[in-house]
C-alpha cells in the first residue's frame, strides 16, 4: 500500500489496479495514467487504464456470475447480509475513505467525512434492506388463470459516475443493482478513481462472490465506450453531462438496445420570495450554489429574488460570499476546497468573462484564489437576465446569478424556460405560493426553505434533459429489474 502526503497530511493510498472476478489485475495493455491532487496539481498515484479488451474480460466474469454459481444460488436475504456487511466495513474505514476522497476529488475533509460517507452509509443499509423485499403482485386477469409478476435482475449492468461525489454517487449506483440481483462493472471518473478502488477490497471483504462486482478506472470515450457499445451489456446507468448522456444513448441505439437511464446536469432555479426569512434564504441559497464548490448537478444555479427583498438579499448574499473560507481541504475551518482539475477550472473562468460580457454585475470574486491547485474565489453575479448564457448553462462551479422577478406568475415561467429540470428551490412563509410553485415548476425535486436534503429513501431525477429515471428510495430499484408476467392456466 502506497502512502502519500496531501496537504501535509498522510492519506493511505489502497489499490491502484483494475478489480475483474475478484481478482487485482492490470489491464491488458499494460496502460496507466495519473490521478491528481486538485489542491497542489501534483500526481498523487498511477492507476491501472482499462481498455475494451478489459471490459470484455469483466463482462465475461459478469456474466458468468449472472447465470451461474454462488450469486444466483443465493437467497435474497443473504444478498441483503452482504450489503450490510460492506456498510459495517465502510463505517468501520470512515476516516480513511474520507480522507482519500479529499486527497483525489479536493473538497472539504469536513464535507467528505460528514456529508459524504453517513449518506453512502445509508444508502448501502438502505438497500441491503430492500433486498428481501422485492415483490411482484398476483392480477386477476379473465378466465381460469392465474397470473404473477416477477421483478427479475435486469443482468449485467454497466455503470458510469462522475468525480463530483465518487463515493456517493458509487453507493447510488451500486446498492440497488446487487440488493436486485444484478452483476457489475462500474468504470469511475478518472479524475477520482482510488476511493472506488478502495471500495472494490471491502466489497471483497465482504465476501460477495467473483464477478460480481467488477471496477475498472479508465477514461470516458474508451473505457466508458466499450461499455455503452457492448453486446453483451444488458442496462447502462450513466451520471454527468447531456453531451456524454447522448453519446451513451447513441452507442445503445446502435449496439444491442440495452437499457439506459441517466442523470444529467442541472441549471436550477431557487426562488426566494419577500415574506421568507431573508438570513435563513440567503444562507440556504448560498450553501445551494457554493456546496461542493458549486460542482452539484442539484446547484440552485439561478437564484431568482422577487423585486421587494433584492436589494437586501444581494446585500447579504455578497456579505456571506466574501466570508467563504476556501482553502486547503484538510483544514477542518475550510469551507470550499478547489475545482476537480484544470478544464473544469479553465471552463468556470471562461463563464465569469462571459458574465461580465453579458452585461451581468460581478459583485464579488470571479478570480482564481492562491497560485497552485484550481481554487476560485466565491463569485457572485447581480442583475443577471435570464436569456444569459451564466443563466442558461451548467457552469458547474462557485459562480452564484441572481435574478429579480415582480410575480409569481412570471417567475415560473422563467424558472421553466431552460431544457434541464432537475431541481428547484422556494423559499416563503406562504403555503400557497410553496405549492403553486411545487405544482408548475417542471424539475425532478423541489425543496421548500431548504435546499440539497438527500436521503436514502427519497428519490431523485431529472425532468427534460436533466434525465430519465430516477435514483434512489423505491423508484430507484426500477431501474435494475425487469417486469416477466407469467400466467398459468387452471
Ligand atoms: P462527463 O460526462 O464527460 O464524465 C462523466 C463520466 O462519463 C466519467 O466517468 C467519464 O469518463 C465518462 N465518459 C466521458 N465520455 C464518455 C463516453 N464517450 N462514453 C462513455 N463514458 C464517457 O463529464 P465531465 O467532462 O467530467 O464534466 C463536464 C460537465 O458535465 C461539467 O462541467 C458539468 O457541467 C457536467 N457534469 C455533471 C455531473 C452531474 O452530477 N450531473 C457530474 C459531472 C459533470
Ligand atoms: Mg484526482
Amino acid at each position: 500500500m502506497v502512502i502519500a502526503t496531501g496537504a501535509k497530511q498522510q492519506v493511505k493510498i489502497g489499490p491502484t489496479q483494475l478489480l475483474i472476478n475478484n481478482e487485482w489485475v492490470e489491464g491488458v495493455s499494460g496502460k496507466r495514467f495519473e490521478t491528481i491532487n486538485p489542491a497542489t496539481g501534483e500526481v498523487i498515484c498511477d492507476v491501472a487504464e482499462a481498455e475494451a479488451s478489459d471490459i470484455d474480460r469483466a463482462v465475461e466474469a459478469a456474466r458468468k456470475a449472472f447465470t451461474t454459481g454462488d450469486w444466483t444460488q443465493m437467497s435474497a436475504t443473504r444478498r441483503g447480509e452482504l450489503l450490510y456487511k460492506l456498510a459495517d466495513l465502510i463505517e468501520q474505514n470512515k476516516e480513511e475513505l474520507a480522507r482519500l476522497e479529499t486527497l483525489d476529488n479536493g473538497k472539504p475533509l469536513n464535507e467528505s467525512l460528514n456529508v459524504d460517507l453517513p449518506l453512502v452509509i445509508s444508502i448501502y443499509r438502505y438497500y441491503a434492506g430492500w433486498a428481501d423485499k422485492i415483490q411482484g403482485k398476483t392480477i386477476p386477469i379473465n378466465g381460469p388463470y392465474f397470473c404473477y409478476t416477477r421483478h427479475e435482475p435486469v443482468g449485467v449492468v454497466g455503470q458510469i459516475i462522475p468525480w463530483n461525489f465518487p463515493l456517493v454517487l458509487q453507493a447510488c449506483k451500486m446498492a440497488p443493482a446487487l440488493a436486485t440481483g444484478n452483476t457489475l462493472i462500474l468504470k469511475p471518473a478518472e479524475q477520482t478513481p482510488l476511493s472506488a478502488l478502495r471500495i472494490g477490497e471491502l466489497i471483497l471483504e465482504a465476501g460477495f462472490p467473483p464477478g460480481v462486482v467488477n471496477i475498472l478506472p479508465g477514461y470516458g470515450p474508451t473505457t466508458g465506450g466499450a461499455i455503452a457499445r457492448h453486446m453483451n451489456i444488458d442496462k447502462v446507468t450513466f451520471t454527468g453531462s447531456v453531451e456524454v448522456g447522448r453519446l451513451i444513448l447513441e452507442a445503445a441505439a446502435h449496439s444491442n438496445l440495452k437499457r439506459v437511464t441517466y442523470h444529467l446536469s442541472g441549471k436550477s432555479p431557487n426562488i426566494i420570495f419577500a415574506d421568507a426569512d431573508i438570513e435563513q434564504a440567503v444562507e440556504g441559497a448560498h450553501l445551494a450554489l457554493f456546496f461542493n464548490q458549486g460542482q452539484v448537478c442539484t446547484a440552485g444555479s439561478r437564484v431568482f429574488v422577487e423585486e421587494k427583498c433584492y436589494d437586501e438579499f444581494v446585500e447579504k448574499s455578497v456579505e456571506r460570499a466574501k466570508r467563504r473560507t476556501v482553502g486547503d481541504p484538510f483544514d477542518p475551518k475550510t469551507e470550499q476546497g478547489p475545482q476537480i482539475d484544470k478544464i473544469q477550472f479553465d471552463k468556470v473562468m471562461r463563464y465569469i468573462e462571459l458574465g461580465v460580457r453579458e452585461g451581468a454585475k460581478l459583485l464579488c470574486g470571479g478570480n482564481q484564489k492562491g497560485d497552485r491547485g484550481y481554487f476560485i474565489e466565491p463569485t457572485v453575479f447581480a442583475d443577471v437576465q435570464n436569456h444569459m448564457k451564466i443563466a442558461q448553462e451548467e457552469i458547474f462551479g462557485p459562480v452564484m446569478s441572481i435574478l429579480k422577478f415582480r410575480d409569481i406568475n412570471e417567475v415560473i415561467e422563467q424558472a421553466n424556460s431552460t431544457p434541464y429540470g432537475l431541481a428547484a428551490g422556494v423559499w416563503t412563509k406562504d403555503i400557497i405560493k410553496a405549492h403553486t410553485i411545487a405544482n408548475n415548476v417542471r424539475a425532478g425535486t423541489v425543496w421548500m426553505n431548504c435546499y440539497g436534503v438527500l436521503n436514502a429513501a427519497a428519490p431523485a431525477g431529472g425532468f427534460q434533459q436533466s434525465g430519465m429515471g430516477r435514483e434512489l428510495g423505491e423508484y430507484g430499484l426500477q431501474q435494475y429489474t425487469e417486469v416477466k408476467t407469467v400466467t398459468m392456466k387452471l
